[in-house]
């Protein structure tokens, strides 16, 4: 695995050297802090260093409004704070929305009395895709950064395959919509003469409309992916706890990105138990052997990601949620010191 070339090595000295940040974006599994760190990093944003912030995340399940203790969900952006703004969009809601708009579209472009059956139980089933869920929420991220009214963007992944799938998804639509422009061409040359007669077909029609949307969602996902390989103005951190499983899985997750030419900007790693522990006479064998397992696990990581690690962040003795214990995270993450 390369080293990346930077000069940082804490989560603070990211911060202090690139000025032009604009996008930070946490991706990993479920259940290792993701939620929680974009919520302490968007306090410590709107508290420490006056940025006008809007922490985002789509996930209803133990997401910000959970973080916040705030119902939010599907609200639009809502003031927490000086310079602090949440939002949680409502993918099931957008997706509706879409559905709607494209059966529209098909009532508009064959002037039908009502949808067939089968295209209807098509409708239906796409809605479930968890690919839909993914475009909803790319489609509201970068409708949010486009309007630029915030000065930081803080994005709490949701966790599909470590949220940067689609980063490949951009390329593969892009060969798609070729394919379909060069076919189309092709077949022109034959039809031209026809078709300055006929005008346009039906057929021709519905494939305007099927490559309109390939096109949207193409520079949606391309939009999203020149954000992520924008060094000086996207921050993309990945969180890790100290167990076996998550190690061997980021690992794989940072392979694929710089495959995608993707790098990293680091790694945080979350829920350590603190090793002081280990001098309490009277602690239970089930937590030191916890802890010594981490800690070694600790090591793996340091020998396997070593520049890379921002910041470790100790398993506290209750969940962090709320403003006050938030804010205890964030100043654990922005203190932090590497050790020798
Ligand atoms: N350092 C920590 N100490 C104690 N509990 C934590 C810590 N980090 C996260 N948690 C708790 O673990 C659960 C998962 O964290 P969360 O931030 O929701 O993860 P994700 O968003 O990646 O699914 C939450 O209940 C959260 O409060
Ligand atoms: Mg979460």
């Amino acid at each position: 695995m390369k080293l990346m070339s930077n000069t940082y090595s804490t989560y603070t000295e990211f911060f202090d050297q690139k000025k032009d940040i604009r996008t930070l974006i946490f991706a990993g599994k479920g259940g290792l802090g993701k939620t929680t760190l974009s919520a302490a990093t968007s306090i410590h944003f709107s508290n420490e260093r006056i940025t006008k912030t809007l922490v985002f995340s789509t996930d209803p399940q133990a997401s910000l409004s959970d973080v916040f203790e705030k119902d939010v969900f599907g609200k639009g952006e809502i003031k927490l704070a000086d310079n602090l703004y949440v939002t949680e969009i409502d993918a099931d809601r957008e997706i509706e929305l879409y559905t709607q708009s494209v059966r529209q579209k098909i009532f508009d472009l064959y002037q039908l009395e009502e949808i067939p059956e089968e295209i209807e139980e098509y409708i239906e089933s796409a809605k479930a895709e968890p690919a839909m869920h993914e475009s909803a929420t790319y489609d509201a991220m970068v409708s949010l950064v486009s309007r630029g009214d915030y000065k930081l963007y803080i994005f709490d992944m949701p966790p599909f395959g470590h949220g940067v799938r689609f980063v490949s998804t951009a390329d593969v639509l892009d060969n798609w919509i070729h394919k379909i422009t060069d076919m189309r061409e092709k077949s022109e040359e034959y039809e031209e003469v026809a078709a300055k007669f006929t005008g346009k077909t039906k057929q021709d029609l519905a494939e305007d409309a099927i490559m309109g949307e390939l096109t949207e969602i193409r520079d949606r996902l391309t939009f999203f992916s020149s954000m992520l390989k924008n060094e000086d103005q996207t921050g993309f951190f990945m969180i890790l706890v100290p167990e076996k499983m998550a190690i061997l899985d980021t690992e794989r997750a940072i392979t694929m990105f710089e495959q995608f030419g993707i790098s990293i900007s680091g790694i945080i790693v979350n829920q350590v138990y603190p090793p002081e522990l280990l001098e309490d006479e009277d602690l239970s064998d089930f937590l030191k052997h916890k802890i010594e397992m981490q800690q070694t696990h600790l090591e793996t990581i340091y020998k396997r990601f070593g520049d890379r690690v921002l910041a470790v962040i100790p398993m506290y003795d209750r969940e962090p949620k709320g403003i006050e214990l938030l804010s205890k995270v964030a100043k654990d993450l922005f203190m932090w010191e590497k050790p020798d």
